[in-house]
């Protein structure tokens, strides 16, 4: 593998991860579009900005269970190759125990978000969140591109690198450019 492709696997085994590093579960409808992509997206845009460390685990699903056990759509493979990132995710659907292992779900659109809610088992303390709240208009949504054209694709990721932006800046307080 060359030096800038990223394994998927490195973060997921959290090696190398800070005693208090933080699990985030990416969400949309069919896990094979835009939460892979921000998954791939959001580990290649921490480690290349240093904070490698401040995650243990970082996931995709699905509210909906149509495409699981699937690769994500060729189309976001492509992308996220063309970024130098690889993918070996299989799509699988929100599952009540990840309200416990993940500190923070984000949704990629309202109603991923209100999906993801009304599945919420009262005590949970992940924080769910529409992904877009790290942006600088809080309610953008990542709109979904599955009956579109590749530019709603490239749309997806750009939206996802500046969001991810957004939340190192929010969470940890990196001092970082657009
Ligand atoms: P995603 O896109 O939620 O971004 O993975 C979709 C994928 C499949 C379908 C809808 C959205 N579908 O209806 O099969």
């Amino acid at each position: 593998m060359s030096s800038s492709r990223v394994a998927v696997e490195d973060l997921d085994a959290g090696m190398h991860a800070d005693e208090d590093a933080i699990n985030v579960l990416f969400v949309c409808l069919g896990n094979i579009c835009r939460s892979p992509m921000a998954e791939g997206a959001f580990r290649r845009t921490v480690q290349q900005l240093g904070f490698k460390n401040k995650f243990r685990r970082i996931d995709s699903c699905g509210t909906a269970s149509y495409h699981s056990g699937e690769r994500p759509d060729p189309r976001t493979v492509q992308l996220l190759a063309k970024h130098g990132i690889h993918t070996s995710h299989l799509a699988r659907q929100l599952a009540t125990s990840d309200f416990n292992d993940f500190d923070y779900i984000l949704a990629m659109d309202d109603a991923n978000l209100r999906d993801i809610t009304s599945a919420q088992p009262k005590g949970s303390g992940a924080k769910v969140m529409l992904f877009g709240n790290f942006g600088v208009n809080k309610s953008e949504q990542i709109q979904d591109p599955y009956y579109g054209g590749q530019a709603g694709f490239d749309r997806n990721y750009a939206q996802i690198v500046r969001f991810t932006k957004g939340f190192l800046r929010e969470v940890f307080g990196a001092d970082i450019d657009e």
